[in-house]
């Protein structure tokens, strides 16, 4: 149906080349990205604006020709829509309105939020007119259990302590937040499959909190219930799970949680997790994006060493974890040189 080396390959389809796009492509270590949001008045309205939010979400593709654009927007607005005030501060991150117990956010927030982050939908469609033929565009949203972080803590946080409180002496109140936040994250990767997406991922990049015991109740199964609800809506596009810093736990996501790939942080050694995963499941990843900063002999060494562990199956290769800031053009350059020539 599709050529998109990309969208055969998350749909499990092995071929001679392997696909490569970076997370947090379109980003501050890109000048013409640096370029306009200087110009912008906050982080929120930049990504609620559709051509602004189009433009930044091509540059990556026009600069490396990656075989997937990820469209340009954030795991936060789902809470913004969900009227919790949340800002961007430059040099401190995101902030929102404290939330003393998961309780005191109730279903009725939910009543705007299709119409509040249509712009996301729009700004897909945008993109869609001008990607290349053979690059697909991705959509995304973060897992319930990661927005939970954000929101218990107010804002980015070390060791997520009252988020894992909550898990602990909260759980009924914390169950009833999940729910909203599950069919939260429903509908707002619905609205951008309806827009025209071609692969969704669910970023779960807080995943390494959650303690072992709470696992299944706070990743897995609410991941499974997004999974769910998006294909009764009628989306048949491959859903990517990334929950980063699971360790093992990544095993019994992959067969319980419904996903069609998963994402590797580079906390997992590829050569394990090419042996222990199902087989033939679809996996993205896993450089260290710290590698990219020096580009020396080790990033071309672990550039193999990934390569060759997922040898057998689908692989598209990412980071394993957003490309910072810091990292030089032409690092990228070489190693998606190296990737697709050798
Ligand atoms: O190119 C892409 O990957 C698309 C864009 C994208 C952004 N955020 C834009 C962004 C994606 C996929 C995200 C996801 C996101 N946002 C995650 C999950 C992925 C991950 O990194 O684990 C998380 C946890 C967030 C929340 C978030 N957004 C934080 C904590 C911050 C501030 C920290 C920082 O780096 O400044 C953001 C801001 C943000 N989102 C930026 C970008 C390009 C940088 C802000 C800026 O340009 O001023």
């Amino acid at each position: 149906m599709t050529d998109k080396l990309f969208l055969t390959t998350i749909n499990g389809e092995k071929s001679n080349q392997t696909p490569i796009w970076i997370m947090r492509q379109a980003g501050r270590h890109l000048k013409e990205y640096r370029a306009i949001r200087k110009i912008q008045k906050d982080f929120i309205s930049f990504c609620l604006n559709p051509e602004q939010a189009s433009t930044v979400s091509l540059q990556p593709i026009t600069r490396y020709n990656l075989d997937a654009a990820i469209i340009f927007s954030d795991i936060l607005l789902v809470p913004w829509a969900m009227d919790l005030n949340v800002k961007f501060k430059t040099g401190i991150g995101p902030l929102l309105d404290p939330v003393d117990t998961p309780d005191m956010i109730d279903a009725n927030c939910l009543h705007n939020l299709t119409r509040k982050l249509a712009p996301v939908g729009e700004a897909i469609k945008i993109t869609k007119l001008s990607l290349p033929a053979e690059t697909a565009l991705i959509g995304f949203a973060g897992a319930p259990w990661t927005l939970i972080t954000y929101i218990a803590e107010g804002g980015s946080s070390r060791d997520f302590t009252r988020a894992r409180l909550w898990a602990w002496q909260n759980a009924k109140e914390l169950d009833s937040l999940l729910e909203i936040l599950i069919d939260a994250t429903i509908s707002f990767l619905s609205l951008q499959a309806t827009a025209g997406a071609e692969c969704l991922m669910l970023f779960d990049s807080w995943a390494s909190a959650v303690p072992a015991a709470h696992r299944n109740w706070l990743i897995t199964k609410p991941t499974n219930t997004i999974i769910q609800g998006v294909r009764k809506n009628g989306h048949k596009q491959p859903i990517i799970g990334f929950p980063k810093g699971f360790g093992d736990g990544v095993i019994h996501y992959a067969e319980e949680s419904g996903v069609d790939a998963v994402g590797l942080d580079h906390g997992i050694d590829p050569g394990w997790a090419g042996k222990n995963l199902p087989k033939n499941l679809p996996v993205q990843g896993n450089l260290d994006p710290l590698s990219l900063i020096s580009a020396g002999k080790e990033m071309f060494r672990d550039i193999d060493y990934i390569l060759e562990s997922f040898h057998n199956r689908p692989h598209v290769f990412n980071l394993g974890h957003g490309i910072t800031p810091p990292t030089p053009i032409e690092n990228v350059q070489m190693m998606i040189d190296y990737i697709r020539n050798g």
